[in-house]
């Protein structure tokens, strides 16, 4: 078979990694990639936006499935482009990754369907917003209704904040056209599950289940990033939270999007909040986390180019999903300055020791980086998520930490505290 990944990212390097080794694949692609993928995949010079020119580089390179790693495209309608060409595409059609593409509309959803979730209100003017939050509790979260890199979600403390965000979301349009229309929540707390899975629009199957760390610094202070490190699995993810889930939440969030005429194709990644009255969905992406991805993959047995086809053709249920009884710990390093602004171009090295220690279960994925002159330079804010296994969530972080000393480059940033829940668990 010939596969092409969309995408650039941590995310999308672990997906070509264990795409490679899948019995069925003889050729990669990935548009566009990076530095990291191209040991793996041929990289093809197209962006993950320019979606009629994926469609046709697959075309014309009789490409046999394409999977797209990002939610930009997904909500875009990659999909629905590639099928009306008859290409096989992994990945759910524009009016499904809608789940992810629209706060309002998957907020609906779930009142709809009775998913657990925050109570909350949905507003398309400023100033009814404004009205709303005078008689409000507080703190308060604002979200923009559209993407908005994950950045789009306000957490206000009191009435002058609230007002500032309404300002920032839906008058300044800091976060562009993803502001027009705008959902305030409840204030929830708890601790945070990343839950990933496979679904074929009927049937649903869960991963292992994982843990983000957004905020920049360390005690999760500073600004919310892409991601800064991840574990897997969460030790707070019992069994009976898994129940609970799987009785109000995985299988009725897949029969509601049936139901409302969206049959859902792909990966719904659950982001929960364990609150003190149970499990409530935060947020819904389509896709794979980044770098949820960089700790699961790692761990997950079967093919997954199986599992993809699967998820096509309608045969989940005939597919058993394993992960090794083990756990794996992602730390991010980043440029010094991520989010808001550094420096590129600086020389990485260090990266063949990583390499060198694969059979034991050590990963780089690269994020942002970039091939100049034979030299492997930093070529984005977050650069590489350096991924260890261990036997324990302890284990796991000590290698993970270790390994991060491997690398060096100019300005490399990282939290120090990733998997610090591990202790408390
Ligand atoms: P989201 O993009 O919706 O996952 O939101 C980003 C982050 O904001 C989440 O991971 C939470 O840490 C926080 N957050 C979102 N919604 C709420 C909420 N209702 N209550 C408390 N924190 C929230
Ligand atoms: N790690 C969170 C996300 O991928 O949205």
């Amino acid at each position: 078979m010939k596969v092409l990944v969309v995408g650039s990212g941590g995310r999308e390097h672990a997906l070509c990694w264990k795409i490679a080794q899948s019995k069925k694949v003889d050729k990669l692609y990935c548009a566009p990639g990076n530095a990291g993928i191209a040991e793996y995949a041929e990289c093809v010079a197209i962006g993950a936006m320019e979606i009629d020119k994926l469609a046709q580089f697959a075309a014309d390179n009789q490409i046999d499935l394409t999977v797209i790693g990002m939610d930009d495209p997904l909500v875009a309608g990659v999909v629905d482009a590639f099928e009306a060409k008859g290409l096989r595409v992994f990945g759910p059609r524009k009016n499904a990754a809608i789940l992810e593409g629209s706060k309002a509309f998957s907020k609906d959803l779930m009142k709809k369907y009775n998913i657990p979730t925050a109570a909350y209100e949905t507003f398309d003017d400023a100033d009814e917003a404004l009205k709303y939050l005078e008689t409000a509790d507080f703190p308060i979260v604002l979200k923009t209704d559209g993407l908005a890199l994950g950045k789009g979600v306000l957490i206000c403390n009191d009435l002058e904040e609230a007002k500032a965000g309404v300002k920032t979301i839906m008058l300044d349009k800091q976060f562009g056209n993803a502001g027009n229309r705008m959902v305030i929540e409840e204030f929830m707390t708890g601790r945070e599950v990343s839950v990933l899975s496979f679904v074929d629009g009927d049937t649903i199957k869960i991963m292992t289940s994982a843990q983000d760390h957004k905020r920049a610094g360390d005690g999760d202070t500073g600004l919310n990033t892409g991601g800064m490190g991840t574990f897997s699995p969460s030790p707070f993810y019992t069994e009976e939270v898994d129940e609970f889930c799987k009785k109000y939440i995985y299988q009725a969030t897949v029969d509601a999007m049936k139901a409302e005429g969206r049959t859902f194709k792909g990966i719904i990644f659950f982001g929960l909040m364990l609150t003190p009255k149970g499990p409530r969905v935060l947020e819904y992406n389509a896709r794979f986390g980044d770098p949820e991805a960089q700790v699961v993959i790692p761990r997950m047995k079967n093919d997954i180019v199986d599992v993809f086809e699967a998820c096509i053709d309608g045969t989940l249920s005939d597919i058993e999903l394993e992960f090794e009884d083990n756990a794996a710990v992602c730390v991010v390093l980043a440029s010094k300055g991520y989010p808001v602004k550094y420096d590129k171009g600086l020389p990485i090295s260090g990266l063949d020791t990583v390499k060198a220690h694969e059979a034991e279960g050590y990963y780089v994925f690269h994020a942002g980086t970039k091939l100049v002159d034979g030299q492997i330079v930093t070529n984005g804010g977050r650069v590489l998520g350096v991924t260890a296994k261990g036997a324990t969530l302890k284990e796991a972080r000590a290698n993970a930490y270790k390994a991060t000393e491997w690398i060096e480059f100019a300005n490399k940033y990282k939290r120090n505290d990733i998997g610090k829940a591990i202790d408390e668990a």
